[in-house]
């Protein structure tokens, strides 16, 4: 397995504890995006991106600082996953919609998007994280699903290190 780096945004702390778990069992370098460190993907080629969505849909805070810096940065022939958290219950129509957005500004590279999961054993009614009929990546509810947080992980984790 080639080194993997994993690269993300959390308010109040959710992805970033969900990041250094994938990170402890990957063996993965981890960095907050808050640092204004993204330029470090160039040193990747395996990529894990995590981002929290707030506010009806829109981007965590240093994401929305910090993504215009992708389209510097060389994506192809790197492999990317995501990981996304948010609240299913409270925000059914925008659930974990950041990750989508992220992936809607990296689609046009050739990079290859790996770890999708099927969306069967989710309540939402709408993600800009779902292509395909699957999500884009790992989809997690720390407000109202916390005790599947864990098997969901493993299982992620488990096909992700297949592909890595
Ligand atoms: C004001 C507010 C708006 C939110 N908007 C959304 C949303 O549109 N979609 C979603 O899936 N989750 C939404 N969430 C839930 C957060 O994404 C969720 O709590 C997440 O675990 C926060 O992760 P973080 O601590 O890493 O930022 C929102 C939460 C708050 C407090």
């Amino acid at each position: 397995m080639k080194r993997i780096g994993i690269f993300y945004g959390s308010t109040t702390g959710n992805t970033g504890s969900i990041a250094k778990k994938i990170a402890s069992v990957l063996d993965a370098d981890l960095y907050n995006i808050a640092d204004n460190n993204i330029n470090k993907m160039n040193d990747y080629n395996n990529i894990i991106i995590g981002a929290s969505t707030w506010c009806y849909g829109d981007l965590q805070d240093d994401w929305e600082t910090y993504i215009g810096e992708l389209a510097n940065i060389d994506l192809s022939n790197k492999k990317i996953a995501f990981f996304g958290l948010g609240d299913s219950e409270v925000y059914p129509d925008t659930f974990v919609d950041a990750i989508g957005i992220i992936y809607s500004k990296i689609e046009s590279q050739q990079c290859k998007i790996v770890g999708q999961i099927d969306r069967e054993n989710y309540n939402f009614n709408e993600s800009l994280a779902i292509k395909n009929g699957k999500f884009i990546g790992l989809a997690l509810d720390e407000d109202n699903e916390s005790h599947l947080s864990e098997p969901r992980l493993n299982k992620w984790i488990e096909n992700l290190s297949l592909e890595f």
